[in-house]
């Protein structure tokens, strides 16, 4: 696979307020295109291991618990300068310090239930891209 794609993350709360709509109308409005893309329900053994580097942090429980609260969407989205350019659109991990604009600064409701993932390096989009798709299930057009 190509190192132009990220992955991201549509978290509970912000499918369960209806903001998957939304939200997939920022990601094309701003040149993403979808190259997979899914609901998943995580089980307590995934989401240990999807946010393995976490482990230990005073918000890993946390975290965990909210991600298992309910299903998400997962998604693969190519873009020149994918990462970064998907990192700029989500805005800050906490959506009250979010610029303005910002996928997290619209549907987030605090720094855990901040709407969405997106990977923070290529090496992770690809790790995390294959944790949830086989190769069969990307699509170029
Ligand atoms: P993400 O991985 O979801 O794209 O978010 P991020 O890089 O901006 O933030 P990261 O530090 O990787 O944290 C992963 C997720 O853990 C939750 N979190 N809660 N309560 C807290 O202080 C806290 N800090 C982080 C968020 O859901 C965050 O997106
Ligand atoms: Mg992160």
């Amino acid at each position: 696979m190509k190192n132009n794609v990220t992955f991201t993350i549509v978290k509970p709360l912000a499918l369960k307020m209806n903001y998957l709509g939304p939200i997939l109308t920022k990601i094309t409005e701003n040149n993403f295109k979808i190259i997979a893309l899914k609901m998943h329900y995580f089980s307590k053994e995934q989401a240990c291991s999807f946010y393995g580097i976490h482990q230990g942090k005073p918000f890993f429980d946390g975290l965990i618990d909210f991600i298992t609260s309910g299903p998400v969407v997962v998604a693969v989205l190519e873009k020149e300068n994918a990462v970064e350019d998907y990192r700029t659109l989500i805005g800050s991990t906490n959506p009250a310090v979010a610029a303005d604009g910002t996928i997290r600064k619209l549907y987030g409701i605090d720094i855990q239930q901040n709407a969405v993932h997106g990977s923070d390096s290529n090496e992770n989009a690809l790790i995390e891209a294959k944790f949830f798709f086989s190769d069969l299930e990307f699509f170029n057009y």
